[in-house]
């Protein structure tokens, strides 16, 4: 059993591999996390988010359709010396910063098996350590610390640690449920007692969801070699974290308050790229200004726009 005294995470895992079929057709040609989200791939803030946490050692877990993802991450010699010869140095760092964040190793799932597949790939890059998973479609804002706190959560209390947002009744069935202890409820860490997958909402332990954030104990392994193909016929991690805890192994559930952006779905997305760059020193002056405008302009729901 993992303990509280074993070796912290110092290594981060994000599975990139997924099909991305709720943004086609972009999607068949550009990977999904690849999509600007201002004018940095989605992927840039999540690598960024895990150097950050004191995560520098990164594997992507790819496949096939997701070569761009490898060339973002690759030097680019050429660009670099012809924005130097230019002397744009603001460009320059910009695309220097977007390799030199962290090293990024890639494995291939092969074939889109699931996300707890797709986590299995990681297992010899990982070793006998907890580790961290991101998933590479789910941004959480860089001035919320979350994966910060479930590291330190981790290694309080050992075992594995996933990150949960309330979503309400009606929509937990497009998530990961969790039920949990009730004698840990009310804060913002709690004691994770059983996981299902997707759950009809008559049937949902709670309306606490799984988000793309966790901290594993590397005895997932083991269990997900033994997973069988479940919701949806993908080899479910969720699935696997059940297992864990049927067995007693300790998950803790880290209860999310913050900024969270699914980018693999249009209308995040959307609020994704409008919200940052609001917020930028450089464009927000003026996408503030013109959003006002456009607020007032908007016919009201069910009025035909003009
Ligand atoms: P999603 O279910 O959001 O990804 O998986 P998807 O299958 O690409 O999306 P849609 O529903 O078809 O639009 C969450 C994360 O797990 C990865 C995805 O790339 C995404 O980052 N994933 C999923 C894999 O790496 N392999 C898989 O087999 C499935």
């Amino acid at each position: 059993m993992s303990n509280p005294t074993s070796r912290p995470a110092r290594k981060a895992v994000i599975p990139v591999a997924g099909m991305g079929t709720r943004f086609l057709p972009a999607t068949k040609a550009v990977p999904k996390e690849l999509l600007p989200v201002v004018d940095r791939p989605a992927l840039q803030y999540i690598v960024e988010e895990a150097a950050r946490a004191g995560l520098p050692e990164v594997l992507m877990v790819t496949g096939r359709n997701k070569a761009a993802i490898e060339d973002f991450f690759d030097r680019t010699p050429e660009l670099e010396a012809a924005l130097e010869k230019k002397g744009d140095a603001g460009r320059l760092a910009a695309v220097q910063e977007s390799t030199d964040v962290a090293q990024v190793h890639f494995v291939r799932q092969g074939e889109a098996r699931g996300l707890g597949h797709a986590v299995l790939q990681a297992a010899a890059f990982v070793g006998d350590e907890p580790f961290a998973v991101l998933l590479g479609d789910d941004l959480i804002d860089a001035r919320d610390h979350l994966l910060e706190q479930m590291l330190a959560v981790q290694a309080e209390h050992g075992g594995s640690v996933i990150a949960l947002l309330d979503v309400g009744m009606e929509n937990i069935d497009k998530y990961g449920a969790v039920a949990i202890d009730p004698a840990s409820s009310g804060g913002d860490v709690v004691a994770v007692t059983g996981l299902v997958e997707k759950p009809p909402v008559a049937e949902a332990p709670s309306s606490l969801a799984i988000i793309g954030r966790y901290v594993l104990a590397p005895e997932i392994f083991d269990v997900l070699r033994e997973t069988a193909p479940g919701r949806g016929n993908e080899i479910q991690l969720t699935d696997a974290l059940a297992t864990l805890v049927e067995r007693g192994e300790p998950v803790h559930g880290v209860v999310f308050g913050g900024r969270r952006y699914d980018t693999g779905d249009k209308l995040d997305y959307l609020k994704a790229v409008i919200r940052l760059a609001a917020e930028r020193d450089d464009l927000g002056p003026s996408l503030r200004g013109w959003l006002r405008e456009f607020v007032t302009e908007l016919p009201a729901e069910g009025a035909s726009p003009s």
